[in-house]
């Protein structure tokens, strides 16, 4: 009953950083082209790479996957001018809420092809078919975040599709507010921290050199972040607080074995491995920045979308609650977000050319503005950026 306290009291204490207009804006919710180069290959390079594409998906690839579209280069056929080619951006956990509304916001643009990376192949397509999305705009390929494997088959299929990678967006999570014993992922981590954090870690990872080679103007890697993860917030404050400690648990592997299932070496509480879980994001995008961003100009970005109250994330939560909360937080917090609206701030963290900084934590005021908001001690802490990292790595077979 953790999350559902903290979604019950508005938070009122974020801060935005110096230097921007909304000094005082608080957050009232409640959670938490360069111009192409290679657009001048002559046509039959771009028809060879779409057969190749379609070669490896046939074959290959494992039976979920599918292909649904054209490729993804435009071309002026007027005059011979350069012209933008069409984004590419990955975006994990796209059949459902906060994804969904994303890929849908981005692929009506025209501008982005959508790669949908869903456990639920079918899910996702009856999703993307429900939103309107249209075929050419989008592909589903099968990830399961839970299992590493999956993770590294996504990639490979990825890497052999030969569609270039501009935008990575990790957005995928669980949320496991009521359940009295952990689950664990394939490879026996907790499966909030394994999912959320470790399998989108491995991804990042394995997919930086892709987005390194991307020659779209701003290439970005975002991923999700929450406000229940910040304890400078009200909602954050809420108990079971975020709290990583010492990291004795992961270190341990977070197996309930031999170490606890818990980060921190406590006692399991799923309310707070997914609020563990969304500092162990935040902490991953700046440890990211820190590492990458002067070298490959890749923004590193998260962002707290406001309070989505309506997604399937409270899916497992008691039916009152999912009852209550919606109307709660659109009529006496005030603190509700359409997953429309919130998939359009996704969506400009994505593609906006005025939110290129790196290393920055988006938040939303009321009036639906922008602003770089302020990250709790904890999930601003270098050194524990850096030991989730290097742990990370082991854990995921990188060390
Ligand atoms: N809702 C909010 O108020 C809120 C607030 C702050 C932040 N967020 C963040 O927003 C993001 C999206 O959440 P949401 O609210 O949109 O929830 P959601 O509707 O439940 O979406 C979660 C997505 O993650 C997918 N997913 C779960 N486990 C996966 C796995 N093992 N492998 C691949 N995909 C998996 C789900 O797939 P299935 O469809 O197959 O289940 C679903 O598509 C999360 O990062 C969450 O922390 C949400």
């Amino acid at each position: 009953m953790a999350l559902q306290a903290a979604a019950l009291v508005p938070s009122t204490f974020s801060v935005p950083k110096e230097g921007k207009s909304g000094a005082s804006f608080k957050d009232s919710s409640l959670f938490g082209v360069s111009l192409s180069d290679h657009i001048k290959a002559d046509f039959t390079s771009s028809a060879s790479r779409c057969k190749r594409e379609f070669n490896h998906r046939i074959g290959a690839v494992r039976a979920q996957t599918t292909a649904t579209a054209t490729p993804a280069i435009t071309r002026s056929t007027v005059d011979g001018k350069k012209t933008l080619r069409k984004g590419s951006v990955i975006i994990t956990g796209a059949s459902s809420g906060l994804g969904l509304a994303t890929a849908k916001a981005l692929a009506e643009t025209g501008k982005w092809h959508v790669i949908m990376a869903c456990r639920d192949f079918l899910k996702a397509e009856r999703a993307a078919k429900s939103a309107g999305m249209s075929k050419e705009n989008y592909t589903i390929m099968h990830l399961d975040l839970a299992s590493l494997d999956s993770v590294r088959q996504f990639v490979d299929s990825y890497k052999r599709s030969g569609r270039p990678l501009d935008v990575l967006v990790c957005n995928a999570a669980v949320y496991q507010p009521t359940a009295k014993e952990p689950t664990f992922t394939a490879e026996g981590f907790e499966l909030s921290v394994g999912t959320n954090h470790l399998g989108h870690f491995l991804l990042s990872r394995l997919l930086l050199d892709d987005l390194k080679q991307s020659d779209y103007p701003s290439k970005r890697l975002i991923i999700v972040g929450s406000i229940t993860g910040n304890t400078n917030t009200l909602a954050g404050n809420v108990p079971p607080k975020a709290n990583l400690g010492d990291l004795r648990g992961l270190a341990g592997g977070l197996n309930g074995l031999n170490s606890s299932a818990m980060i921190d070496g406590g006692d399991f509480d799923g309310a707070k491995a997914y609020k563990d879980s969304k500092v162990c994001n935040m902490l991953t995008m700046q440890e990211f920045h820190r590492r990458f961003h002067e070298e490959t100009g890749i923004t590193f970005a998260s962002l707290y979308p406001g309070c989505i109250a309506t997604t399937g994330l409270f899916r497992e939560h008691i039916p009152l609650f999912r009852l209550l909360f919606p109307p709660f937080q659109k009529y006496i917090t005030k603190g509700f977000v359409s997953e429309e609206e919130a998939g359009k701030r996704l969506a400009q963290v994505v593609s906006d050319p005025s939110l290129t900084k790196s290393g920055v934590y988006w938040s939303w005021n009321k009036d639906s503005a922008s602003f770089e908001n302020q990250l709790s001690q904890e999930a601003s802490d270098q050194d524990k950026a850096r030991k989730i990292w290097e742990l990370s790595e082991k854990l995921v077979g990188l060390a």
